[in-house]
């Protein structure tokens, strides 16, 4: 037995958990000693939930603020846990902070807005050299309605979206030659998202031919209950789906990560034994594929304990009921989830 890290390492892997900071003791937060217990048993890595985003760390152009990210750090480096970046780019306009949306690139766009991104990697970097060295170095950079490469200010004002996943992979490699350089997305087996797969496949390949310094791919893992075929229980074409995803992607050399791993479980009737259940079967289905792929490094939970999941906010389920999306309950709990993560380790 032992913490799903402890399981994890036997297979050379690490478990990890997003964190964040926010006063006071009720969230997902260091400051919750709840909470904490619970990564420092399971987890030997975390990751800020939101804190490295350009929002956070980036009030104005010129301007950077690292209170909460450094409080995160502190907590890590105290505790003995590593430490992931997440994320130098969130390629969203939706994520964008507004001043960065609204910003005017003045005569020279290129450089302009090469000077913004370079000088954002390299201040993070720099500032946590040494704590961190693997990154997300771009995040969501594909629109799944039109299967496209993403707009933002930035890439309008240099010429391409490529032309800034390109830009920041290179950066990052020089400020981190021995770094762990991810791309991340949100893609899944679900059927809405094997487009989606699609796409990233394109453009890990678009990168690879290029010379893009990218090395894994972070497979966020926001996995969804519906994909399961509710006659058989289980969802075999998507399975057979998502392996030739998987084995394409390391077919082009990449590494695979699972950054943010929870279930949503909207589609799920209400009593929670049978959810929870339902929801351990699932997880452990997902993670027996996703181990057999020895490619596969850190694995990370987006959370660890029910209350403080992201997914009651933005998956919220129509009867109103609490998302049962992590390994622990709101009352700090392991969960048939955490078991399930355990025996497939
Ligand atoms: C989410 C956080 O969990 C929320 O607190 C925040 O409001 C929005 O971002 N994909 C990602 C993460 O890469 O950064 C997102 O995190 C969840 C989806």
């Amino acid at each position: 037995e032992g913490s799903l890290d402890a399981i994890a390492r036997r297979s050379g892997r690490r478990f990890g958990s997003a964190i964040n900071w926010n006063a006071g003791t009720n969230g997902g937060s260091i400051q919750n000693p709840l909470y904490t217990r619970i990564i420092n048993a399971e987890c030997s890595l975390v990751v800020p939930e939101n804190e490295l985003k350009w929002q956070w760390t980036r009030p104005a152009p010129d301007t950077y603020d690292f209170t909460r990210m450094d409080a995160i750090a502190a907590w890590a480096r105290a505790n003995g846990k590593g430490l992931r970046g997440h994320t130098l780019l969130w390629h969203r306009p939706r994520w964008f902070p507004d001043w960065l949306n609204n910003y005017d690139y003045g005569a020279n766009p290129v450089q302009e807005a090469e000077r913004m991104l370079v000088d954002h990697i390299r201040t993070v970097t720099d500032r946590y050299r040494g704590q961190i060295t693997s990154y997300d170095v771009v995040n969501e950079a594909i629109d799944h309605d039109t299967n496209r490469t993403i707009e933002t200010s930035m890439s309008r004002a240099m010429g391409s979206p490529e032309a800034v996943i390109d830009l920041a992979f290179h950066v990052a490699r020089e400020q981190l030659p021995d770094g762990e350089l991810v791309y991340n997305d949100y893609m899944s087996w679900e059927p809405a998202h094997l487009a989606h797969c699609n796409d990233v496949l394109r453009l890990l390949e678009g990168m690879k031919a290029r010379g893009v310094p990218c090395d894994a791919l972070g497979i966020q893992s926001h996995i969804e209950m519906f994909a399961i075929d509710p006659a058989t229980g289980v969802g075999p074409y998507l399975e057979r789906e998502w392996r030739r995803f998987c084995d394409e992607v390391v077919g082009m050399g990449y590494k695979l990560m699972i950054t943010e791993f929870d279930v949503k479980d909207k589609a799920l009737p209400g009593a929670i034994p049978e959810r929870d259940a339902k929801i351990a079967d699932f997880t452990r289905r997902y993670f027996d594929v996703m181990l057999d792929y020895s490619e596969l490094t850190d694995i990370l939970a987006w959370g660890m304990v029910d209350r403080f999941s992201w997914l009651q906010g933005f998956a919220p389920r129509d009867d109103g009921l609490e998302v049962r999306a992590c390994p622990y309950s709101s009352e700090y709990a392991a969960k048939p989830m955490r078991e399930a993560i355990a025996s497939s380790l």
